[in-house]
């Protein structure tokens, strides 16, 4: 089934609407328990150890992978928080404030980052891209914004029983771990890596975690190459 997924304000209505629940629901699922691990594959907690690091997490909605990342670093990294729901932002900033974890939220678009290249030590998202018609303009931006030697941290929806009723309520797409591995390849990342997520309330191992290093040289981002919207090979 060909998917067309919702606008941008469509989207960040539905979000507005769902931000009195999100946390709860969070909870319920056990998020930021189940993104604890691949965090910790991924390599992240240690990136951030003795410098003033800067993390950004992009459709933040209440915060459960900052959340989630605060628990297993021991120094404190700067958050940066973006989402496209103003309601979303609100939730964020209780459920973070009551974990102690300062964060600067912002309302804006996972395709136009608003930092400046070369800002970040981690940039990551989770269950965001899956929603964008456009998914590798996203990449693209958390790339950039990236210092070289960052780390690009996404769970995305994987192709599982799960997903699919995802896909109904949110109009979303799913991706296999090849094809998310073949995009980061193609974007020019190193050191990529993968572990599929287990969710709590019997949603299984609905998602899957990708990361990825940016290379201390040049990336080249063009415009043909990144995700499809169906989780496709680009051709
Ligand atoms: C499924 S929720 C995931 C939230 C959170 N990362 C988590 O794992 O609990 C998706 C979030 O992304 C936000 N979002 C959707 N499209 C976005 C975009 N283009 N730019 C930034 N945030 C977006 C939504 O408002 C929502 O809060």
């Amino acid at each position: 089934m060909r998917r067309r997924t919702r606008t941008a304000g469509d989207l960040a209505g539905l979000y507005d609407d769902a931000s009195k629940s999100w946390a709860r629901m969070s909870r319920r699922f056990r998020l930021e328990t189940a993104y604890r691990e691949p965090l910790f594959a991924s390599g992240v907690a240690e990136a951030l150890v003795g410098q003033e690091a800067l993390v950004l997490d992009c459709g933040v909605a209440s915060g459960s992978l900052s959340l989630a990342l605060a628990s297993i670093t021991t120094d404190s990294p700067e958050y940066h928080c973006i989402d496209t729901s103003g309601a979303m932002l609100a939730a964020a900033d209780a459920e973070l404030r009551r974990a102690g974890i300062a964060a600067r939220l912002q309302q804006s678009d996972i395709r136009t980052i608003p930092y400046p290249d070369r800002t970040f030590d981690v940039a990551m998202a989770a269950h965001v891209l899956e929603h964008l018609a456009e998914p590798d303009v996203a990449l693209r931006e958390m790339v950039r914004v990236l210092k070289p030697g960052g780390i690009l941290f996404a769970c995305m929806t994987r192709r599982f029983v799960f997903g699919t009723f995802v896909q109904l309520r949110w109009r979303t797409w799913m991706v296999s771990e090849r094809q998310g591995i073949a995009r980061l390849r193609e974007i020019g990342l190193d050191d990529i890596g993968f572990q599929p997520i287990g969710l709590g309330f019997g949603a299984g191992q609905a998602s899957t975690a990708f990361w990825a290093r940016k290379p201390v040289g040049t990336v080249r981002l063009s415009r043909t190459e990144g995700i499809t919207p169906r989780g496709e090979p680009a051709r």
